[in-house]
């Protein structure tokens, strides 16, 4: 059972009850407030502790945003420090967890439709699943990326069979100096980049979805999953650097780059640069953040190419 408490102002724990891991307390504007190992929320298991709040609404998140903070998807691209954070965590819940895929009659035609809101706290693999079965294409070819919709926004997460900005039609941001919708027209978004400054919050998104069934969406998945047989499988923030653009505008494999400088299998701790493909580190177990940073510096060190870190290091 959770021992939960209401706080009076803003819920902060203090340090006395930092030990408590799993001791919640209820904000003033109802936000969920913990202390936890954010090894638990992200998909390498790397991370010390944090003071994590669960917003589900605009008063809780102008609640949360009123001392320094970070944002978190699905932890699906993170390297957090071993000794935990000093910032507040935001995770998205309650109306930035819901999904209206409703088409809007005023902005859909017949081929072509606009959804409702849908929170930037969904995670993408169970919406993509949805658009699936309704037929609804265009997001197709980010399956495989363990992010919530709002993280893939924010990265721009793609593969070379479609990315998070091929689907957008409008997305709402939130930041300390308020709450904005803004049309994908209006970024400078770029391969793996929305352009969306740090810590504002895509907290929700309207998808514009090409008409088309679920055999031939589920298709185009299939196809994008088959260019993912070679990842592994252990615990990973995916591709640890971007692909290094050329001259030209294409783009070099950092993972081939990686591979032909002999890095496969190179260790640190219980770190790996994974036998399947060079451009991720996977935790063997126990791995530490400090490993993973260690495994970075030596890839960078063996390449002898300016390289874009794609994770993001925490802090
Ligand atoms: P997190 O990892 O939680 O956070 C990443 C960054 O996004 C942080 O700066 C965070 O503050 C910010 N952020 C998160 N949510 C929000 C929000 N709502 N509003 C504003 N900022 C936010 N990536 C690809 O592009 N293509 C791939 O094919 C791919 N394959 C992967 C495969 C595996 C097995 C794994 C583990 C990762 C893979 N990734 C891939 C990397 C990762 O999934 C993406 O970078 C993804 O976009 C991260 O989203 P997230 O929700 O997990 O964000
Ligand atoms: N290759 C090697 N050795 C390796 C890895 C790759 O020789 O260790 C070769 C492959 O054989 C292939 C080429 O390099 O000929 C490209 O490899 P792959 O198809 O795996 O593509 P990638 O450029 O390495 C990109 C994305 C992945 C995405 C895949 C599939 C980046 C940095 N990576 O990988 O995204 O899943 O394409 O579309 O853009 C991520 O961003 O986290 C990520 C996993």
């Amino acid at each position: 059972m959770e021992d939960r408490a209401r706080t009076g102002g803003c819920a902060v724990l203090s340090s006395a009850a930092h030990s408590a891991a799993s001791q919640s307390v209820v904000s003033s504007t109802g936000a969920r407030v913990e202390r936890q190992p954010l090894s638990r929320y992200t998909t390498l298991g790397v991370g010390g502790e944090a003071e994590v709040w669960t917003v589900g609404n605009h008063a809780q998140l102008a609640e949360v945003m009123g001392a320094p903070y970070r944002i978190l998807g699905g932890g699906s691209n993170l390297v957090v420090a071993d000794e935990g954070l000093s910032e507040r965590v935001i995770r998205l819940g309650g109306q930035f967890a819901a999904i209206d895929l409703n088409a809007d009659p005023a902005l859909s035609t017949l081929g072509q439709l606009v959804t409702g809101w849908v929170g930037g706290g969904v995670p993408l693999p169970g919406l993509l699943r949805k658009l699936q079965r309704l037929g609804y294409s265009n997001l197709e070819g980010t399956v495989g990326i363990p992010a919530q919709l709002g993280g893939a926004i924010w990265m721009n997460a793609g593969t070379r069979f479609g990315e998070a900005f091929g689907g957008l039609h409008s997305l709402e941001i939130v930041s300390p100096q308020g709450t904005r919708t803004v049309t994908p027209d209006e970024l400078p978004w770029s391969y793996r980049d929305s352009g969306i400054p740090r810590n504002h919050i895509v907290t929700r998104a309207r998808l514009k979805l090409r008409r088309s069934s679920p055999e031939a969406v589920q298709e185009r998945m299939d196809a994008a999953d088959i260019a993912r047989k070679g990842q592994p499988k252990n615990r990973t923030p995916g591709c640890a650097f971007k692909n290094p653009a050329l001259a030209d505008g294409k783009r070099l494999g950092a993972g081939k780059l990686f591979d032909e400088a002999g890095l496969k299998g190179s260790r640190v701790g219980n770190a790996m640069i994974a036998l399947e493909h060079a451009n991720f580190i996977v935790n063997l177990g126990g791995a530490t953040a400090a490993d993973v940073h260690a495994l970075l510096g030596l890839m960078r060190e063996r390449v002898g190419v300016a390289l874009e870190l794609e994770y993001e290091l925490w802090p």
